[in-house]
């Protein structure tokens, strides 16, 4: 069996920096038309300058004749600005602007302390048709961290959907039933990314039986009814859901230690994987929606026209990739996916 689809874009995706970013990308580029480029480097992201270096550095690293394109984003700080938003949209390769609540995940210690003291620039944001992108996780150590997405809603989200009610904003990477909810239900232009991850597993895959650290990515795996939630939702043809990996390349030490880092890599076999997602929920008609329209239809750019095709045949994912000077473990190492990415 073989379907083809509008080449799919990826709507949140880690391509890191360097020697790293060059040994991922082609995976991102054999894949996909387009990427939406998370901005927490080290220093982050911050303005449109950093922006066009990182952006160039993207291009450089990219395999010839890939036609690939990165949507550059911008990491909101404490001290960004109206003029620098106006500037990131003048740009036209800014395609949105991040918010990393303070020390919630990685790289992301100069995020935003006070969502308020930002009001002036959301003004301008949405004035000047910018997305926001939120990591919606409370970061208050309080709050038990299976919490922190439901409660940054009620806390955050429903407070800026009522304040900026013509601002774009993308919920990304949802992992609750609660997420879904708000975005299916609050008026206004709401999108929302859905990692591959999320919809394979939930918290016992990742802890029972043994810790699995390459499960582990923030927002943290839920229970199982929150991924039923999720993969009814992507596989709904409700077109507010969109797929966005959040592939997030770690080196293997990173990872298999003590106090390993967030992030599943998931750049090697992303299409491939939500392929069997959605054929396990007889959904594969909603696949192209969900991977290839209703992300541009968002973000008011243009649908790709080049085709992908994927073929109904088995093979077996490498232990470890090159990643710099380090290895990365893959999502699903050494085991078999079931869709492959053909050349037609
Ligand atoms: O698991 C994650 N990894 N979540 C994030 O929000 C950041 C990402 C990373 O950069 O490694
Ligand atoms: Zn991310």
């Amino acid at each position: 069996m073989k379907i083809t689809l509008t080449k799919p874009d990826d709507w949140h995706l880690h391509l890191r920096d360097d020697e790293a970013m060059a040994s991922v990308v082609g995976h991102t580029a054999e894949r996909f038309a387009r990427a939406i480029v998370m901005p927490n480097l080290k220093p982050p992201v911050a303005n449109t300058q950093l922006s066009a270096e990182y952006r160039q550095r993207i291009l450089s690293a990219l395999p010839e004749n890939s036609g690939f394109t990165p949507l550059m984003t911008l990491y909101m700080t404490d001290r960004l600005t109206s003029e620098e938003v106006i500037r990131a949209k003048q740009s036209g390769f800014v395609h949105g602007i991040k918010l990393y609540p303070a020390g919630a995940t990685t790289n992301s210690d100069a995020g935003v302390t006070d969502i308020r003291k930002l009001y002036p620039v959301l003004e301008t944001m949405q004035r000047e048709s910018m997305p926001l992108l939120v990591h919606a996780e409370v970061t208050d150590p309080e709050i038990d961290i299976f919490d922190r997405e439901r409660v940054f809603i009620d806390r955050y989200m429903a407070m800026l959907r009522a304040d900026f009610p013509e601002l774009s904003i993308v919920f990304e990477h949802v992992t609750t039933r609660d997420a879904v909810d708000f975005v299916r239900e609050s008026n206004g232009p709401n999108g929302a990314t859905i990692t591959v991850q999320h919809l394979m597993f939930n918290r016992n895959h990742m802890l029972a039986g043994g810790i699995r650290p390459h499960y582990y990515c923030l927002p943290i795996l839920k229970r199982e009814t929150h991924q039923e939630a999720l993969i009814k939702a992507a596989t709904s043809g409700n077109p507010r859901f969109f797929l966005g990996t959040d592939s997030a390349p770690h080196p293997q030490h990173a990872k298999e230690c003590a106090c390993g880092c967030a992030g599943c890599y998931t750049a090697h076999a992303a299409i491939e994987l939500y392929a069997e997602i959605f054929e396990a929920e007889n959904a594969l008609d909603k696949l192209e929606g969900f991977a290839s329209h209703h992300g541009p239809d968002f973000y008011g750019m243009p649908r790709n026209t080049e085709q992908i095709t994927l073929q109904k045949r088995d093979w077996q994912v490498a232990d470890s990739y090159r990643f710099g000077n380090d290895r990365v473990v893959p999502l699903k190492a050494g085991q078999t996916v079931h869709w492959q990415l053909i050349n037609e």
